[in-house]
């Protein structure tokens, strides 16, 4: 099945959401990486230019997911889900999303900022041209903490996320997880 029903979600959904977590878990560790190669500028500048290109593709994926989502019915939550934690749910579901978009245009901005001007590279393939920016020390340091911080702060609520959805099906053996997996 493709397309979400009342009680579960389809293979595009699930699709989407399996993908974009690997990529986002796997950009805030190649983004901490990152910063801990300073001693080894060459690996540091392959390590930015695939941190990039991720990104670059964590950006699409997540705009087209919303495409998807929006026109898409939205399974209810499982039987017997405490309204208020159906609502808190949703609430950081909302949130995710926008943060798998906020976090790449942060990061999009640094290199933007940057006057350095090192292009941005999606896979060897095309230049991204640069957000139309104020070009300072300054200007780079503000979306260069504002990233970090948003990035760190999204990692986290995602963790918090996982590890909801593993207690609902080791605690409360419901089928909170196994609908996001397909069975
Ligand atoms: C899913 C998307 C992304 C995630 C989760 C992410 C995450 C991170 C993290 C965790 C750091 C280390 C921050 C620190 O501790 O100081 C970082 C650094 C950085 N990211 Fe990203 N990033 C993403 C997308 C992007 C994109 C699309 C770009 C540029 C086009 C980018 C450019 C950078 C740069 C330049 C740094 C180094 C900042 C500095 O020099 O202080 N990121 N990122
Ligand atoms: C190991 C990590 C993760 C696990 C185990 C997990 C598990 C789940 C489960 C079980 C659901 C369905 C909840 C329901 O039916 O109400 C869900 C939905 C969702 N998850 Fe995750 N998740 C993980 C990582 C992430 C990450 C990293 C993000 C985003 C950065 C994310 C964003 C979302 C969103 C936006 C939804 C709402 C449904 C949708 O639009 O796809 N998840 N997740």
């Amino acid at each position: 099945m493709w397309r979400n029903s009342r009680e579960t979600f389809g293979f595009v959904a699930i699709t989407f959401h399996w993908a974009i977590a690997l990529l986002f878990f796997g950009q805030i560790a190649l983004g901490f990486l990152t910063q801990e190669m300073a001693k080894r500028p060459r690996l540091q500048f392959d390590l930015y230019q695939w941190h990039k290109s991720i990104g670059f593709l964590v950006l699409t994926l997540a705009l087209l997911r919303i495409g998807w989502a929006v026109s898409s019915l939205q399974p209810e939550p499982v039987a017997r889900t405490p309204r208020w934690e159906a609502g808190a749910a949703h609430a950081a579901h909302l949130l995710l999303l926008g943060l798998t978009v906020i976090v790449p245009l942060t990061g999009w901005a640094i290199a933007s900022a940057s006057p350095l001007r090192i292009p941005s590279f999606a896979f060897d393939l095309v230049v991204v041209p640069d957000l139309p920016l104020t070009r300072s020390d300054a200007s780079e340091a503000f979306w260069s903490r504002l990233h970090a911080l948003l990035a760190w702060g999204s990692g986290g609520l995602a963790l918090a996320h996982a590890a909801a959805a593993i207690h609902h099906h080791i605690a409360r053996r419901d089928t909170t997880l196994s609908r996001m997996l397909g069975s």
